[in-house]
């Protein structure tokens, strides 16, 4: 069976619909204080801050390979085989991309390759495009790069705000994520090496 680690660091709502889709989650970590410790707290989920402030913040200081050292071990000391990103906010360095090849996903409020970046559903309503839509994929060291598992379009409305599209994306992220985990723990089940991983896509 798959153990899965989630890495948090906003609202959870992505998560929420992970534990209420019943996946295998056996910790989830967070970078700072945020809701989705609450959430995982409440399912009764083992959640851990690993707060950056502690290796330097988020300025020039932050020592992000101390950082990374500290989310690995942690993820090792669950014995966590899968882990998803579900809005985490920090960029990992490579040693956990090492340690976890093809074994980390994550999903992007946009379309990849359009609008990687912090600001992905800002940035596709200010290129005034008529759709955009979600992303999940395999983490690679840049950021929002990797081979896709799924993609869903959602059309951006007249009168749309950043905040009423990316409630829209989120809506269909929350469906989309936690199918596109089944699909890939079922090819770990099966014992899919990376080329299989990567043409299996939903
Ligand atoms: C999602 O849109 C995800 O794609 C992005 O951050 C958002 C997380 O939402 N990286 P939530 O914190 O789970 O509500």
């Amino acid at each position: 069976m798959v153990r899965l680690g989630i890495l948090v660091s906003g609202t959870g709502s992505i998560l929420e619909s992970m534990l209420d889709d019943g996946l295998p989650v056996v910790v989830v970590l967070a970078d700072r204080p945020c809701r989705a410790v609450e959430i995982a707290e409440r399912a009764s989920v083992p959640a851990v801050l690993v707060d950056r402030s502690e290796w330097g913040g988020y300025g020039a200081n932050f020592d992000r390979d101390g950082y990374t050292r500290a989310i690995t071990d942690a993820l090792g000391s669950h014995k966590v085989d899968l882990i998803a990103m579900a809005g985490f906010g920090t960029v990992l360095a490579q040693p956990i991309h090492d340690a976890y090849p093809m074994r980390i996903l994550n999903t992007h409020p946009a379309l990849l390759p359009a609008f990687p970046g912090w600001h992905a559903v800002k940035d596709a309503l200010d290129a005034g495009v008529k759709e955009t839509g979600c992303t999940v994929h395999y983490a690679v060291l840049a950021m929002d790069a990797g081979p896709v598992v799924a993609q869903q379009a959602v059309p951006v409305l007249a009168g749309d705000t950043e905040a009423t599209l990316h409630e829209r994306i989120k809506d269909v992220e929350r469906r989309l994520y936690p199918a596109a985990i089944r699909m890939v723990m079922s090819e770990l089940d099966k014992g899919s090496d990376a080329d299989g991983l990567k043409e299996a896509v939903l």
